[in-house]
C-alpha cells in the first residue's frame, strides 16, 4: 500500500514482525494492557462526547477503539496490519457497536473523509516509521484533525541523551522476561531497540509543534523510554 511513487514507503514492510504474527495477535491483549479506560476519562476530560469523532491510528487490536466507541459519534480504527484489524473486527461485532469503521491504512495512506475529527488518537504506533517519515505522518495527522481539535499520543520514545542510552536501554531490555505470554520478553524488548525506529523526546516534540500542534502535557515514565503527550491542533 503506497501512494504509488516508487520512493513512497510501504509501511507492511515497517509494520513489526510480530504484528503480523497470529500467535503474538492473540495474546496481545492479555500482555498488554492499553489502559482505555483512564484514556477515555482523559479525552472526557479534553471535551470529547456524544458527537465527537476519533481516529484511532495504529489501532491494533482495538481496546482505546472500543472503549472510546461506546462515548462518542464514531471512531475510526485504522491499522495497516490485516491480523490486527481481523481481531479488531471480531471484538467490534461482538460488541454490537455501530459507530466503528475499520479501515486498513497506515499513517501515510490513510485519507480521511468527511468533516475533521475532534481527536485524533495514536499509541504506541509512530514508532514503526524512521524520523522523517514520522514528521510527514504528524503532518498528515495534523490535517485529519479539526483546528482546537486534540492529539494523543504515546509511544516508546526516549527521554535521555546518547551518551546514556546503553545504560538506558540495557535497563530497559533486562525488565524483559523469558516467556512471551502474558508479559514482553526481553527479546522483544531488543527486537524493539534494534529494529524499530523509537526515537528521542527532543526530536519528536519538535516534529509535533512543527506539524501543526501545540504541546500542551507531556509525561515521561519506565525510566525514560516512554511518552505521552496531549497537543492541540493550532
Ligand atoms: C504495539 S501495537 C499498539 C496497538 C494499540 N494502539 C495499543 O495501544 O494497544 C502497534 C500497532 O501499530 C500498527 N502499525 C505499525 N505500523 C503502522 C503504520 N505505519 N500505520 C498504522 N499502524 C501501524 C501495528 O499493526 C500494531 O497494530
Amino acid at each position: 500500500m503506497t501512494k504509488g511513487y516508487g520512493w513512497w514507503p510501504d509501511e507492511i514492510t515497517s509494520v513489526g514482525r510480530e504484528n503480523l504474527d497470529a500467535d503474538h495477535v492473540s495474546r496481545y491483549d492479555v500482555k498488554e494492557n492499553a489502559h482505555a479506560t483512564e484514556e477515555l476519562r482523559l479525552l472526557k476530560e479534553l471535551g470529547l462526547n456524544g458527537h465527537s469523532e476519533v481516529v484511532d491510528i495504529g489501532a491494533g487490536t482495538g481496546q482505546f477503539t472500543l472503549a472510546a466507541a461506546s462515548a462518542c459519534a464514531r471512531v475510526i480504527a485504522v491499522d495497516i496490519s490485516p491480523v490486527m484489524l481481523a481481531a479488531l473486527k471480531a471484538k467490534v461485532s461482538a460488541s454490537g457497536l455501530s459507530n466503528v469503521e475499520v479501515v486498513q491504512a497506515g499513517f501515510l495512506t490513510y485519507e480521511h473523509r468527511g468533516r475533521q475529527a475532534d481527536f485524533v488518537y495514536s499509541r504506541y504506533a509512530l514508532h514503526h516509521l524512521p524520523d522523517f517519515w514520522k514528521a510527514v505522518a504528524l503532518q498528515r495527522l495534523r490535517q485529519v484533525v479539526r483546528p482546537g481539535g486534540v492529539l494523543r499520543l504515546w509511544d516508546v520514545v526516549y527521554n535521555f541523551d546518547p551518551s546514556d542510552a546503553e545504560d538506558r536501554l540495557e535497563q530497559w531490555c533486562a525488565t524483559g522476561g523469558h516467556e512471551v505470554e502474558g508479559d514482553w520478553s526481553r527479546a522483544e524488548l531488543e527486537e524493539h531497540v534494534r529494529d524499530e525506529h523509537s526515537t528521542f523526546t527532543w526530536l519528536l516534540e519538535p516534529m509535533i509543534e512543527r506539524s501543526g500542534f501545540e504541546i500542551k502535557d507531556a509525561v515521561y515514565s519506565g525510566g525514560g523510554v516512554f511518552a505521552s503527550y496531549i497537543a492541540r491542533a493550532v
